[in-house]
C-alpha cells in the first residue's frame, strides 16, 4: 500500500511517535484537527528601525512561517511519503537578503501581479503612469510593491482553522496607481493541512488590481536541486504568448502540439529545451496559462505539481482565470537560500494564480478594474499530499 501523508501522520500520532521515528527530520505534527496558535518572533529590523516579525503556524501536517515584511512565506514544510518534512519554498534565512536581493521569494504581489506594458494604462479617459521596474514595463506592482511593505498581521484560530490576517493600506497614487486600496490577505491552514489564501480589497477611486502569491516551489525541498523532474499538469488549452518584454500580444494561443501543453502531467524538463520561439524569449516557461474553467464562483482545479522521488504533491485550485507558470529562469547561482545552498536556474518554480498580465491594456482580457463600492475577492487553495 502506498501511504499518503494523512495515513502516515494519523498512524504516527496514534502510536505517539515522533516523525523522527519514521526517519523524518522533525517532530510529528499535532493530530489532525488541533492546529497550533500562531507564534510570533522577531525576524529582523529594517534600516528605518521597523521591526519585522515571523509568525509560525501549523495545522493538519502543514507548517508555515510568514514574515510581516511582504507577507512572505519564509518556509512551508510538508511531509514526504515517509512522513519526512522538508521546506518546499525557496527563500532566505535573514531579512537583509529579502530586502536587498529577493526575486519575490514567497511574497505577496500587488497591486498588480505580473507586467503592465510601458507601466501605463488608461481608465475612464485618464492615463496613469506607474513605476517602471522591468525594462520598459511595470512588474509586480512597481519598484516598491506589496512584497516590500510591512503588513499588519493579526493571528486567528477559528474552529479547526488557524491563520493570519494581513492588512495593508496602499495610498492613492502609490507606485502611480489611483485610489486608496485597502487590502486584507488571509492565510488559513485547515485541519487537512490545506493552505488557503483569500485576497480582499476595496478602493475609493476606480483602479486596477491583480493580487497573487509568489512562492517558489521545490517539492524535493528548497536547495535540493532542480525541478525538471517535477511532473506538472495545468488545466489549460491556451496560453498568452508575449513579446520580448514578456507583455502578452493579446493572442490566446493553443497549447496543443507545443511545449506549452501540460494538459496531461509531464515532467517540467521534458520540453523545456524544445526551442519554441516563446521559450527563447522567456528563457524557459514564463507565461500565463488561460485556465479552461475560466473565472469561477468557487476555486476550481488549476494545476497539480508532483515530485516523483519524494511523492510530495501540490494541487492548486482558484477562482482566478489565469496561472503564471515561471520555471525559475532568472535564478543564476548568485543567491544563497534558506538552508545555505545556492539557487541555480530551474531550482524552483512559481505557479501564480491571477488575472492575465497587462489586462489594463488588453480590452479582450477579463477586466481587472475595481471601482468604489465593489469588493475584490479571490481565493486560491493549495492542497498537499504524498
Ligand atoms: C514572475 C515573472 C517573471 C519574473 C518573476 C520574478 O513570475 O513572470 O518574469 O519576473 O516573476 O523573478
Amino acid at each position: 500500500m502506498e501511504l499518503n501523508r494523512r495515513t502516515v501522520l494519523a498512524s504516527a500520532a496514534a502510536a505517539g511517535l515522533a516523525a523522527t521515528a519514521l526517519g523524518g527530520t522533525a517532530e510529528a505534527a499535532p493530530a489532525s484537527g488541533k492546529g497550533r496558535k500562531p507564534v510570533k518572533e522577531l525576524f529582523g529590523t529594517l534600516a528605518d528601525g521597523t521591526k519585522v516579525h515571523r509568525w509560525s503556524l501549523e495545522n493538519g501536517g502543514t507548517r508555515l512561517k510568514v514574515l510581516s515584511y511582504g507577507g512572505i512565506v519564509q518556509s512551508l514544510e510538508i511531509p514526504d511519503r515517509h512522513g519526512r518534512y522538508a521546506n518546499v519554498s525557496a527563500g532566505f534565512d535573514n531579512l537583509d537578503d529579502y530586502v536587498a536581493s529577493s526575486p519575490y521569494f514567497g511574497a505577496l504581489i500587488g497591486r498588480y501581479g505580473n507586467r503592465i506594458g510601458k507601466g501605463r494604462f488608461t481608465l475612464d479617459g485618464r492615463t496613469y503612469q506607474l513605476s517602471v521596474n522591468d525594462g520598459d514595463n511595470s512588474l509586480h506592482g512597481g519598484a516598491k510593491g506589496f512584497d516590500k511593505r510591512v503588513w499588519d498581521v493579526e493571528p486567528f484560530t477559528h474552529g479547526s482553522d488557524v491563520g493570519l490576517r494581513l492588512h495593508h493600506v496602499s495610498v492613492d497614487g502609490e507606485m502611480g496607481y489611483p485610489g486608496t486600496l485597502r487590502v486584507t490577505v488571509t492565510y488559513t491552514l485547515t485541519r487537512h493541512g490545506d493552505w488557503i489564501i483569500d485576497y480582499e480589497a476595496t478602493t475609493d477611486k476606480a483602479t486596477v488590481v491583480n493580487l497573487t502569491s509568489h512562492v517558489y516551489w521545490n517539492l524535493g525541498g528548497e536547495g535540493s536541486g532542480g525541478i525538471e523532474d517535477h511532473e506538472l499538469r495545468i488545466a489549460a488549452s491556451r496560453y498568452t504568448p508575449t513579446d520580448s518584454g514578456l507583455i502578452p500580444t493579446g493572442e490566446l494561443a493553443k497549447v496543443a502540439g507545443t511545449p506549452f501543453d501540460f494538459r496531461r502531467a509531464k515532467p517540467v524538463g521534458r520540453d523545456i529545451r524544445a526551442g519554441h520561439p516563446q521559450q527563447i524569449l522567456a528563457q524557459g516557461f514564463d507565461h500565463n496559462w488561460v485556465l479552461d474553467k475560466g473565472i469561477t464562483a468557487r476555486p476550481e482545479h488549476a494545476a497539480t505539481l508532483r515530485d516523483p522521488s519524494s511523492g510530495r504533491t501540490l494541487s492548486i485550485a482558484t477562482n482566478e482565470p489565469g496561472l503564471q507558470f515561471y520555471s525559475g529562469n532568472f535564478l543564476d547561482g548568485t543567491l544563497t537560500g534558506t538552508s545555505g545552498r545556492v539557487y541555480r536556474q530551474g531550482d524552483a518554480l512559481c505557479l501564480e494564480t491571477q488575472h492575465f498580465p497587462d489586462s489594463p491594456n488588453q480590452p479582450s482580457f477579463p477586466s481587472t478594474v475595481l471601482r468604489p463600492g465593489q469588493v475584490y475577492r479571490t481565493r486560491t487553495v493549495h492542497s498537499f499530499d504524498a
